[in-house]
C-alpha cells in the first residue's frame, strides 16, 4: 500500500448521501416505511462512506445500533447521510442519520439514526489497514471519542459474556 493511500483523512472525506423517493409498496398496514427499507438504504450509504475512506472494498460486519425515532410515509423523499467516525486498524464505524422530506411542504425530519460497522479487505478478502482518521475538528474529535468508547465498552461486553459472567450461564443468572 502506498503512503499516500494510507494518509490521514477526514471524516468529512467520505461524506456520502444515498436518496430515494418512498412508494407505496414500501409501507405496512399501518402505512409506515418498513425498518427494512430503510436499512437497506442505510447500509449502501454506510458502505460507500468506509470505501471512500480505506480505497477498498468493505463489507458490513455489525449493525451496532438503529434508533427509528418517527415513522416515513409514503412520498416522502428520504436521504442517508453517512460518515465515518472511528476507525480501528481494519475497522471503521460509520454513523448514518436518515431524514424525511415533504416534498410539498419541504419539512425535513430527523427519523432514523444508526451505526455500523465496517472492515475494509484485500484481494484475498482478508482484513486490511485502513487510513487513520484526521480529526482536528472539536466535532469530529467528539464522534472519534463516542466511537472508540462503544468499542470498548463491546469489547468488555463480548469478554465478560465469553467468560459467563453476564446471564443465564453466569453467577448472577436466577
Ligand atoms: C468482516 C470479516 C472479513 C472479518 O473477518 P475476521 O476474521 O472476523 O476479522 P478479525 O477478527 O481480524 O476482525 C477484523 C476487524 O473487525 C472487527 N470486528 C469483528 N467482528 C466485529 C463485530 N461483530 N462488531 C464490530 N467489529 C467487529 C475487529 O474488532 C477488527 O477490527 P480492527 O482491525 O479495527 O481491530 C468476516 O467476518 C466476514 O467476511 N464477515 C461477513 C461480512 C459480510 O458478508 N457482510 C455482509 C452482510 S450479509
Amino acid at each position: 500500500m502506498n503512503a499516500a493511500k494510507m494518509s490521514p483523512r477526514k471524516p468529512a472525506d467520505s461524506a456520502t448521501m444515498v436518496s430515494e423517493l418512498m412508494m407505496p409498496h414500501q409501507v405496512n398496514n399501518l402505512g409506515h416505511v418498513f425498518g427494512g427499507v430503510v436499512l437497506s438504504m442505510v447500509d449502501r450509504a454506510a458502505a460507500v462512506a468506509a470505501m471512500r475512506h480505506s480505497g477498498h472494498p468493505s463489507v458490513t460486519v455489525s449493525i451496532d445500533r438503529v434508533d427509528f425515532k418517527e415513522p416515513i410515509q409514503s412520498g416522502e423523499f428520504v436521504t442517508c447521510l453517512a460518515q465515518v467516525n472511528f476507525v480501528g486498524r481494519t475497522s471503521m464505524e460509520v454513523g448514518v442519520r436518515v431524514e424525511a422530506e415533504n416534498l410539498l411542504s419541504g419539512v425535513k425530519r430527523h427519523t432514523t439514526s444508526c451505526l455500523l460497522t465496517f472492515v475494509a479487505i484485500d484481494r484475498d478478502h482478508r482484513p486490511c489497514e485502513v487510513p487513520r482518521l484526521d480529526i482536528s475538528e472539536p466535532e469530529d474529535a467528539r464522534r472519534y471519542r463516542e466511537g472508540q468508547r462503544r468499542r470498548e465498552v463491546r469489547e468488555l461486553l463480548d469478554r465478560e459474556l465469553e467468560a459467563g459472567e453476564v446471564g443465564p450461564r453466569g453467577k448472577a443468572a436466577p
